[in-house]
């Protein structure tokens, strides 16, 4: 059934209809289509344009479609175009007449403009809830860690010491501005498009910004024809997943480094790991090497969307269809990975000795070597030579810093004294480290209470 014949005197061919269709997937949405629907039927009744009578009727019908497709008594079928063909076509055929007056004053292209706005209005606050979720369990993690001493690292090399709350509270900061982003997002994209028409409005006295209210938007939209053709919100938001993704990449590749043989950092929780058909002494850290894969597909609908706009003339094209099973896929992907991700991460377990060996082998405290003979006057400069000295010696002889006699510091030195161990111990490294942002103790539990009180805990 359709709702253009009248202009056709032939059947669609049976290869365009499915080319055409786009009700496999945008199914997804008909409680939105439903709700839409009975906005604008509330706002017709409103301004004289239908009666009371017609509103009530319809408004019924269309809540009872909502429960039948629910509870399964109507099935949503192939034979119709789209989600908006499909509900307006089952209300004429249960209610008659007033069935056909619902499309008063609107289009399809103001429908799925507005559809698709609802829909995504509630992934945003969804996946916002799925990251503060996953910034709960940093929060514990970072709570427990506070002089869990790590090697931090540059170009993947052992650096300067850092704790395991200063390495997840870099991410912390990550996932709380990918949540602002959100937070952004749903603030521009809160315009309500309906009665925008096809795309230059209506001659019926329609009140948007009633409809607007109806729907909880800030408002309507200013432009009838960019109301129609606008999907700069759809692009924001599949860039905002795409970072969400490359930060959780991030974390999955360093999850992935930790966990394996060599590092041996972590161990990820049996439930949250896989076993070779072949090896039978692996564990694999599957769900990271998932989550860092399906990063490209996200990316890959961003850079598919930005790509199909590109060319088009104002205003609605049908081009603008492929927005949606590339979005839902980005919305499912993301979802599941940022909850996958926060399981995985709040079962696995830390080997803190190995970690905190691991800072003391790597010369990680070379950088406070030198500070100390800053601090008993010889330039940077020198103080660098000679801590490079140092560590050449001890590299010889397989030994760390810490494991030099006074007299192998002198014979290179004569500016150390015996409170050199002190000074390089990792401890002393770490908590020396006062400044904000910075891996003491005192500094992150500054940070802590920040995001505690940022968490609502
Ligand atoms: N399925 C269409 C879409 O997703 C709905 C709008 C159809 N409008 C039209 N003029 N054919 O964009």
């Amino acid at each position: 059934m359709k709702l253009w014949g009248g202009r056709f005197t032939k059947e669609t061919n049976e290869l365009v209809h499915n080319f055409n269709a786009s009700i496999s997937f945008d199914k997804k949405f008909y409680k939105q289509d439903i709700e839409g629907s009975k906005a604008h039927v509330t706002m017709l009744a409103k301004q004289g344009i239908l009666s009371n009578e017609d509103r009530f009727t319809i408004i019924n019908a269309l809540e009872q479609i909502k429960l039948d497709i629910e509870n399964g008594t109507l099935e949503i079928t192939d034979e119709y175009e789209d989600i908006h063909s499909f509900v307006e076509a089952t209300l004429i055929e249960r209610i008659g007449e007033a069935g056909k007056r619902l499309h008063t004053g609107r289009s399809r292209n103001d429908q799925v403009a507005l559809d698709m706005r609802l829909y995504t209005r509630d992934e945003v606050l969804e996946i916002n809830d799925l990251l503060k979720e996953l910034l709960k369990v940093i929060y514990r993690i970072m709570s427990e860690n506070t002089s869990s001493i790590m090697p931090g690292f540059t170009h993947l090399q052992k650096a300067q010491p850092v704790t395991i709350a200063h390495h997840f509270g870099a991410y912390f900061e990550m996932f709380k501005r990918d949540r602002s982003r959100l937070d952004d997002i749903y603030e521009r994209m809160n315009y309500c498009p309906l009665g925008a028409g096809a795309l230059a409005g209506t001659t019926y006295p329609l009140d948007r910004e009633y409809t607007a209210e109806y729907l909880h938007f800030a408002g309507a939209t200013m432009n009838s024809m960019d109301s129609v053709s606008d999907r700069d919100y759809l692009i924001e938001f599949l860039s905002a997943l795409s970072t969400i993704m490359m930060h959780l990449s991030r974390f999955s590749e360093e999850i992935i480094i930790w966990n394996s043989n060599e590092y041996g950092f972590i161990e990820l929780d049996d439930a949250y790991s896989t076993g070779s058909s072949i090896m039978p002494q692996k564990k694999n850290p599957d769900i990271a090497e998932l989550v860092r894969g399906k990063t490209g597909r996200v990316y890959g609908a961003l850079i598919s969307l930005l790509t199909t706009m590109k060319g088009l003339p104002l205003a609605y094209n049908k081009d603008m269809q492929e927005d949606k099973e590339l979005t839902f896929d980005a919305i499912d992907t993301v979802k599941g990975c940022i909850a996958l991700f926060t399981g995985m991460i709040d079962t696995m377990k830390f080997n803190l000795d190995t970690m905190e060996k691991s800072a003391r082998r790597g010369f990680t405290n070379a950088t406070d070597a030198a500070d100390y003979l800053v601090n008993h006057g010889v330039p940077f400069r020198d103080a660098h030579g000679i801590v490079g000295q140092l560590v050449l010696y001890c590299i010889d002889k397989g030994i760390a810093l810490d494991d030099m006699t006074l007299e192998e510091y002198k014979a290179i030195s004569p500016v150390f004294e015996k409170d050199i161990y002190e000074a390089i111990s990792l401890n002393t490294c770490v908590e020396k480290r006062l400044t904000k942002g910075a891996p003491s103790k005192a500094a992150m539990t500054a940070a802590l209470k920040e995001y505690k009180e940022y968490l609502g805990l």
